[in-house]
This record gives C-alpha cells, sequence and structure tokens, in this order.
C-alpha cells in the first residue's frame, strides 16, 4: 500500500517537475527565437545603410585600407589554402569574397540571417566569379548543427556578428559539432569593458545598454565565453587585442560617421563620454584526441 502511495507521489512529482521543464524551455526558445527575429528585422531595414557608409565589410575595428584588416584576420584565424571554411553571420560576403580569392582552393559556406543579405551576397558571389568556392545561404548560426554537415570544417569564423547571440553556449556548442577535430573556431568582436571605478563601471554597463538596444546586440562577457569554451573543451590558443599599427587605424570613425547619419545608436554628447567596450580576438580549436583520455597532452596536439 505505501509502495503504491510512494510511486503515485513520485509520478506526479516527476511529471509535475517535467512539465514546467518543457515550460521553461519552451519560453526560452520562444525568447531567443525573438531575438533571432529582431537580428533578422533589424538587417533587412538598415544592410542598405551599412553599405553605404561601411562599404561590403560591415566591422567597426578596421583599417584604413580594408584590405589589409582583412589580410590580416586570414593570417590569424591561420587559414591557409585549401581548407574548409564557414563564415557565421557573412554580411554581404564582403570578407568571403577576400578570403576566396587569396584561397582559391578554398571553399567557404557563409550564413547570415537577413534575407536581403543574402541576395546581396548571391550577386556579390556571382560577379566575382566565386560562385564554385562561396555558398551564401539565409540561417541561424545557432542552427549551425542542423543546417551544415557536422565535423567538416576547418575554421569557423565570426566578424563582429558573434555578439548578436543572445544564447552563445549554444551557438559555441553548435560550432563544436561542425567542426572537424582540429579545426577552429575565430571569433573577432567587441566586448564589455571593466573598470574598477564603480561609477564609471555604471556607465559603462549602460552606454553597452544603449548599443544593444540601438544594434540588436548582447555584447559579450569576455569571461563567459572562455568559460563557455573552456567547459566544452575547446583549447584556447590565444585571446588577445587586434593589432594594427596605427597609422593605419581607422579609429572608428566610419561607426560615428554610420551613428550621425542614421540616428543608431547616436551619441548625443562626447562630453564626459566613457569608451564602453574592448575588441577581441579569439583563436580556439576542437582538440583532435579523446578529452577525458589524454587531456594532459592538450599542449601536444595542438594544430
Ligand atoms: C556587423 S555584421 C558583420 C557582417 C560580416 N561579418 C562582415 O564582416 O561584413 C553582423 C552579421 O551577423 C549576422 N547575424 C547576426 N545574428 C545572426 C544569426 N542568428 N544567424 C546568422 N547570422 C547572424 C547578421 O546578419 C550580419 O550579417
Amino acid at each position: 500500500m505505501l509502495t503504491n502511495l510512494s510511486i503515485l507521489i513520485f509520478s506526479v512529482l516527476f511529471s509535475y517537475l517535467l512539465f514546467l521543464w518543457i515550460t521553461i524551455k519552451k519560453r526560452e526558445d520562444r525568447h531567443s527565437d525573438r531575438n533571432v527575429k529582431d537580428v533578422k528585422l533589424f538587417y533587412n531595414q538598415t544592410t542598405d545603410k551599412f553599405l553605404a557608409v561601411y562599404g561590403e565589410i560591415i566591422q567597426a575595428f578596421r583599417t584604413n585600407d580594408v584590405e589589409k584588416y582583412l589580410h590580416y584576420t586570414l593570417k590569424n584565424m591561420r587559414a591557409v589554402d585549401g581548407m574548409k571554411l564557414l563564415d557565421a553571420g557573412c554580411g554581404i560576403a564582403g570578407p568571403a569574397s577576400y578570403f576566396a580569392k587569396k584561397l582559391p582552393n578554398s571553399s567557404i559556406d557563409a550564413c547570415s540571417v537577413s534575407e536581403v543579405q543574402i541576395e546581396k551576397a548571391m550577386k556579390q558571389v556571382k560577379d566575382l566569379n566565386l560562385e564554385n568556392q562561396i555558398s551564401a545561404r539565409v540561417g541561424d548560426y545557432h542552427l549551425l548543427n542542423e543546417i551544415y554537415p557536422l565535423e567538416s570544417y576547418d575554421r569557423v569564423y565570426f566578424l563582429e556578428s558573434y555578439g548578436h547571440s543572445n544564447d552563445k553556449r549554444k551557438l559555441l556548442h553548435g560550432v563544436w559539432d561542425v567542426l572537424k577535430p582540429g579545426g577552429m573556431v575565430y571569433i573577432k568582436d567587441l566586448f564589455q569593458r571593466e573598470v574598477e571605478n564603480d561609477w564609471e563601471q555604471y556607465y559603462i554597463d549602460k552606454i553597452c545598454e544603449d548599443i544593444n538596444e540601438a544594434y540588436k546586440y548582447h555584447i559579450g562577457s569576455l569571461y563567459e565565453t572562455l568559460s563557455i569554451l573552456r567547459k566544452k573543451g575547446y583549447i584556447i590558443h590565444y585571446i588577445k587585442i587586434p593589432e594594427v599599427a596605427e597609422e593605419d587605424f581607422e579609429h572608428l570613425s566610419i561607426s560615428n560617421d554610420f551613428q550621425n547619419l542614421f540616428n543608431i545608436g547616436k551619441i548625443d554628447s562626447w562630453e564626459d563620454y566613457v569608451f564602453p567596450i574592448d575588441f577581441f580576438e579569439i583563436l580556439a580549436e576542437k582538440p583532435k584526441f579523446s578529452n577525458e583520455i589524454e587531456r594532459h597532452l592538450y599542449f601536444m596536439n595542438k594544430s
């Protein structure tokens, strides 16, 4: 009798907890789906404005001669000819087109959440005769492991696109699934600054919130990103600030022009403006060896 009652109580409790978990999960999925839809709408509406100011490379941190920055990027993601690359958040395939020309035996799969961008990307790829190397498609990069073949890329890269994600754990776990063992993820993005002074930090947090709102961003925390990567088992090869010569640096003036022209994220007063972010590059590898058995050899197995 007592056993039957215990089983009943256990079953009811279990069903209730299951119900609760499914409800929370659904709400989370709806939330993240809404975020992705906001980003899609944002770029469908603003891509022409970005192109008018930024040209084909939609990145704030860059050099005056933007090709110099792309050259630097290629070197730092350690991509060599013959590799299979995945551009997650490709814009209108400006960077992918440059990389494809430099690596003629490589192929690049590129995705953007915006249909408007992919239409332009496909046209550009066709005009440049790069159709045999670049394949661009509309897709949410949180679903890389559903839309692309597993364990097949040497590099997955995010060029100022990573910060749009509001579920960075899901994102980096999906990247893991599509990387070959020994493949690497490269992220170049802005991360929230941190300082000792509480007031300054308050302004930093506030400005980051404004940027997130204006650009549909979720400016990353560097530590959260590193923690996700390490917990998953990635080997972090480096994390560093982008290094460009001062005379080559574009000084973020393109972003200021953009804000002023289109009133998106416009800074009303530069007086007491606190710089809110730092740019970082991160390169991390999915190890070739078994994480559990040979972890102590991680430094020897690096590609
Ligand atoms: C600042 S732009 C950078 C574009 C490109 N990497 C470049 O350098 O020109 C950000 C890009 O991230 C893409 N993006 C943001 N969220 C995305 C998502 N969930 N799935 C796929 N792409 C996404 C946007 O569509 C856009 O192409």
